[in-house]
């Protein structure tokens, strides 16, 4: 077992209510205008946070975890766009590949993507993605291999029945939140993408810089399209309750 605490973000407060209310808190600390609120959730250390929305706040946070408060780990936990078509609201994806979509150079009017930090022309040698650790992975694997999502109220669901899936895929971050059937089409054919986002992949940028392993957990509140805005209002507490449940069984994982 680490001694060390895991960070526990997520971007909005929706996002973290569900952990907030089960967590044994400790003395909160204020910093860069953030609050941190160290405790144990089931046992586990851990540091709870709000990061605010977009990649320089997810960052910022993250390295204030590591410096601050030496966490041991990250565990990210939010909503996402559905960028899948099989996807529906209340799905919940595990990030295998994480890529900052927005990063790169424009090029004959579109962007091509590059790896963070990468000079964005000539040769794409980086690979794009963020990817936790293999062992990790697997460890999520089994230890969510029967676990049951809540059912999503039927107004997510167009009012018909529908077991939420857990999929295991590559989530796009950047910081843009997409309303728009085009793009989210072209960003699936692009990248094959499950979900997109607005902080995961900053966080696993500054994770990999500290040599901490991470996950992020994104639970599908809309489907990215003319609707999202209203879907995201409408869903993202329920949706968010799946997400919960899954950090609840990782966190063993990552306090090893
Ligand atoms: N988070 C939740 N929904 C999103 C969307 N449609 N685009 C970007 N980030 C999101």
């Amino acid at each position: 077992m680490t001694t060390r605490p895991i960070g526990l973000i997520s971007a909005i407060a929706e996002e973290t209510a569900m952990l907030r209310g089960r967590l044994n808190a400790g003395a909160a600390e204020t910093h860069a205008g953030v609050r941190f609120q160290p405790g144990r959730l089931d046992g586990v250390e851990a540091v709870l946070v709000e990061t605010g929305i977009g990649k320089v706040n997810a960052a910022l946070v993250a390295t204030v975890l590591v410096e601050r408060f030496g966490v041991g780990a990250y565990l990210f936990t939010g909503v996402a766009g559905g960028l899948d078509p099989n996807l529906g609201v209340g799905d919940v994806v595990i990030a295998e590949r994480l890529i900052q979509h927005d990063y790169g150079a424009i090029v004959g009017g579109r962007l091509e993507p590059y790896r963070p930090g990468a000079l964005p022309f000539g040769a794409r040698r980086a690979p794009l993605a963020f990817t936790p650790p293999e062992p990790l992975l697997e460890e999520a694997r089994a230890a969510l291999a029967d676990l049951a999502l809540p059912e999503m109220p039927a107004a997510a669901t167009g009012a018909a029945p529908r077991k939420p899936q857990l999929r295991f895929g590559t989530v796009l971050t950047g910081d843009q939140f997409l309303a728009c059937e085009e793009t989210r089409a072209r960003l699936f054919a692009e990248h094959g993408a499950l979900a997109i986002e607005m902080e995961g992949a900053a966080v696993a940028q500054v994770a990999e810089a500290y040599g901490r392993p991470w996950l992020v957990v994104r639970a599908i509140s809309d489907l990215a399209g003319r609707e999202s805005a209203r879907d995201f209002t409408a869903f993202t507490a329920a949706a968010a309750a799946g997400a919960a449940a899954v950090v609840t069984r990782l966190l063993p994982a990552l306090a090893r």
